[in-house]
């Protein structure tokens, strides 16, 4: 058999950048400036123009840039902060992390995003228990923007703020509207196997707010105030280091075509497997960077398929087999009335399949027959 496939192909990355990375570390190891080095600004400048938003908070990781602004927002015990289940724990934990609540949210099955009928009925269900609402975190999982027109809507008829994670999707747009733009804020994730990745953890906080850019530059570098030893609230030390950003600015520069490679890919895989399985289907008017490239196989026994499919040297990976809600750290936390009939669902049917910008056409071929084949099998 031939050598297995990359799930993510982060070596075909590095030779397509050459020297550069190299090159950008060695400048920062030239001039030594490891903490808040002038790699930093950059990158926030970069990332900026990048996403149109006016403010560029950079810090050191995408569960961090979450509880950055529920910090900034003052978020406490007692109050109630909505988001999705079907999405990786981080989402929750930084409403955890601030003492507030989370309320989960059930999806909408074709985009596995948050869905707005079921955030107003577990609005209503927080304030029966006597939670304060506070905020919304809509998550754009695998790479797609949730549908930001019908949250926003529902948002603030229910006086919540909204905060996008988008850490599986920066780069991605929606109605014409870059992600980084939308909510009160946005946060992103650059782990290594996200679309934008560094070479270890780092993330970033998006707003266009002038004044809450200014608070979580203070909170992520311990509360300091404009006198470096005067520290004027609780904060943090969430910087992003100079060799992250350092990284981060090279592997921007590709990120246009990496992002296009990425839509090829998922392109030809839906019009291979279309007839087979349930393909990911973006929405009217939005793009995808597809951090994950998934499929729904209902009625199928996954774990026969993705066997099948590991021995034709096809790697896959589940996200998510367990929803928040049925997580023992998370299992207290109140759901939308009825469950989440959606996320359990969707948990039991999901698959992902390789999915990177290196991929060629024959390895898209080799990962389409063997799924294929797996599912011809009626396994
Ligand atoms: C949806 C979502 N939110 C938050 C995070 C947290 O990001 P990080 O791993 O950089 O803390 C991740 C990624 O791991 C994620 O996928």
């Amino acid at each position: 058999m031939a050598d297995p496939l990359a799930f993510i192909d982060l070596a075909a990355q590095r030779r397509h950048l050459g020297r550069a990375v190299d090159e950008a570390i060695l400048r920062v190891l030239d001039h030594g400036l490891y903490v808040m080095g002038p790699e930093v600004a950059r990158l926030e400048a970069d990332l900026a123009a990048f996403c149109g938003a006016r403010h560029s908070i950079s810090c050191a990781n995408g569960t961090d840039a979450l509880a950055l602004i529920l910090m900034a927002e003052g978020v406490k015990a007692g109050d109630a902060v909505f988001c999705p289940a079907f999405t990786f724990a981080a989402t929750a934990e930084a409403v955890a992390l601030v003492g507030a609540t989370p309320v989960f949210v059930d999806i909408c099955q074709d985009t596995f995003n948050l869905d707005p009928t079921s955030l107003r009925a577990a609005v209503s269900l927080a304030k029966d228990r006597g939670l304060n609402p506070a905020g919304v975190i809509a998550v754009d999982l695998f790479g797609q923007p949730a549908d930001y027109d019908a949250i926003e809507v529902a948002a603030a008829q229910e006086g919540l703020w909204l905060l996008c994670d988008a850490a599986q999707s920066f780069g991605a747009s929606y109605k014409g509207r870059p992600v980084g733009t939308i909510g009160r804020a946005t946060t992103t994730s650059f782990f290594p196997a996200k679309p934008l990745g560094c070479y270890g953890d780092g993330g970033a906080v998006f707003t266009d707010d002038a004044e809450l850019a200014g608070v979580l530059r203070s909170l992520r570098n311990h509360g300091q105030g404009v006198d470096r030893y005067d520290n004027v609230r609780v904060g943090t030390n969430s910087r992003l280091d100079t060799l992250q950003a350092a990284v981060l600015i090279e592997k921007l520069r590709i990120f246009p075509g990496e992002i296009g490679a990425r839509d090829r890919v998922a392109n030809r895989y839906g019009e291979q497997l279309g007839d087979l399985a349930v393909v990911p289907k973006v929405m009217e008017g939005a793009t995808s960077v597809w951090a994950q490239y998934t499929l729904r196989l209902p009625g199928r026994d996954r774990n026969a398929v993705q066997s099948f499919l590991a021995a034709a040297g096809v790697p896959t990976a589940i996200y998510y087999p367990v929803p928040l809600h049925r997580q023992t750290a998370y299992a207290h936390c109140p759901t939308a009335p009825g469950g989440l009939p959606v996320s359990d669902r969707l948990a039991a049917e999901v698959i992902s399949l390789p999915m990177h910008p290196y991929l060629t056409e024959a390895m898209q071929d080799r990962v389409t027959a063997a799924v294929r084949a797996a599912l011809s099998h009626r396994a």
